[in-house]
């Protein structure tokens, strides 16, 4: 191999934004180190994907990508192939082992989320023939110190805690991911100002558990306002917020903050509480029903998404006709819908899995059919009206248009004139649909 030039690092990235952020902190260490990132896996010395293991399809889909990978290291057998992130930390050495389907052994190194300040080291000894496998979890790494190495853009992740202490009896992420933990907010409020003076002009604060960071005596409302108040001119957004941990100051907060989003993830899963309880989600509908009453008295023209989990084990057609009813009584936004996956050595997993899956299908999509009635009733109302939008850039659908978001999050798509990525538009709506609002610049 040429060792003149700097090896090149390809990196996929799997799952939720936390790993996204996440794939951000292992290509600054690896460019610390001396590594060059490139877009082109053809091109790379190293190939690195980062995992999700929260259902059992994300993992089908990593072992494809292995079965690619595969095939460039029979080429070229001077690659590393490493495996970082969730699944990496679920399965260990399984993941070369038994699990390994015919792709295991192309594996050179597994690193669970909180070893990634191995991640160089463990590539170079990989070019010395040895394997390497880190998966220890830590009750203190946050990565505080490391600027993530992003590509230019309008819009950044930023991860504020890691972990979660939920155990939801259906969930991975508390073996994955560990215990909850949260950076300290000044060198959060430092690199927001620094994404400020590159030019972004979105921030999303990220954490499985968000709502329930802390750092000495500052809450998550006090971060929210500390950051917001770095750059008027910069959105804030942040998800993922548990029902239990929504506060009424977080929703002033919220509400008194003009560029904090008026846009709130509020996962449900159910709605019945028989189904709740058994997920330990240690909230009732009642409750949550209460919350979301609290939230948009509070902040007008609030939007509202959620996540649903159809086929939770011993889920009746009652307890799914209660999850359509709270569905028909919030009228949600946008909604994240999945059949209930069962992971090996979550507490729910003895429970069983007795909700066939045509039921689970059948399920999901009454919740996702109700979900488009409600989101297209909701995107109606806006036609006529006039909002501003962040531009993102060109539209995935045509080089003739832009899309950009409403403070809500909703996707907006208008006709191309002399704006550029990152600039505040007025828009009038003029047509819309579930998912999309059409629009022209006012
Ligand atoms: N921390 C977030 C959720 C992260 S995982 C929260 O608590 O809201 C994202 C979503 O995946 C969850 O909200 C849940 O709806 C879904 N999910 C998690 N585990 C699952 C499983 N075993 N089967 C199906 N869906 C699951
Ligand atoms: Fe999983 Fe529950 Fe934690 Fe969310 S809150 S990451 S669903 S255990
Ligand atoms: Fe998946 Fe891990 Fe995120 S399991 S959803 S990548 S925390």
């Amino acid at each position: 191999m040429n060792s003149d030039r700097k090896k090149r690092v390809y990196v996929e990235t799997y799952g939720c934004q936390m790993n996204l952020a996440d794939s951000e902190i292992v290509q600054s260490l690896l460019d610390t180190d001396g590594f060059e990132m490139s877009p082109l896996m053809e091109e790379a010395d190293v190939l690195l994907v980062n995992t999700c293991a929260i259902r059992e399809n994300a993992e089908q889909r990593i072992y494809g990508r292995l079965g690619e990978f595969k095939r460039l290291k029979q080429l070229n057998p001077d690659i590393v192939v490493g495996v970082l992130g969730c699944m990496a930390e679920r399965l260990r050495t399984k993941l070369v082992e038994e699990h390994a389907r015919g792709v295991g052994q192309i594996v050179d190194i597994i690193v669970g989320p909180d070893e990634y300040r191995k991640v160089p080291a463990l590539i170079q000894k990989a070019w010395n023939g040895e394997k390497g496998v880190a998966v220890q979890l830590s009750r203190v790494e946050t990565y505080d110190d490391i600027m993530p190495l992003r590509t230019e853009g309008k819009s950044a992740w930023l991860s504020v805690m890691r972990g979660c202490d939920k155990f939801c009896t259906f969930c991975v992420v508390p073996f994955t991911r560990g215990r909850e933990r949260s950076r300290s907010l000044s060198t959060i409020v430092e690199e927001v100002e620094t994404l400020s003076k590159r030019g972004f002009r979105e921030v999303t604060l990220l954490g499985q558990n968000v709502n329930s960071y802390r750092d000495g005596s500052s809450d998550f409302s006090d971060l929210m306002r500390a950051v917001a108040g770095v750059d008027r001119l910069m959105r804030i957004r942040f998800t993922t917020s548990h029902p239990q941990d929504m506060s009424e100051k977080l929703i002033g907060t919220i509400a008194e903050t003009p560029n904090i989003c008026k846009y709130i993830h509020l996962p449900v899963q159910s709605g019945s509480d028989r189904i709740l309880e058994l997920m330990n989600r240690t909230y009732t509908t009642a409750h949550y029903l209460g919350l979301v009453e609290m939230i948009r008295r509070n902040i007008p023209g609030v939007t509202l998404s959620t996540d649903i989990i159809s086929g939770f084990p011993t889920e009746s057609e009652e307890d799914h006709r209660d999850t359509l009813a709270l569905i028909e009584r919030v009228k949600y936004d946008g909604m994240y819908t999945f059949k209930y996956s069962p992971r090996e050595n979550t507490p729910s997993f003895k429970m069983g899995d007795d909700v066939p899956d045509e039921v689970k299908a059948r399920r999901v999509n009454e919740v996702v059919a109700l979900a488009k009635i409600q989101a297209e009733e909701i995107n109606r109302r806006y036609v006529g009206t006039t909002g501003e939008i962040l531009l993102e850039g060109e539209s995935k659908k045509s080089p003739d248009e832009w899309q950009g978001r409403t403070d809500g999050n909703k996707m907006v798509i208008v006709p191309k004139r002399d704006f550029s990525a990152g600039a505040y538009v007025n828009v009038r709506f003029t047509r819309s649909s579930a998912a999309t609002l059409f629009g022209e610049a006012a």
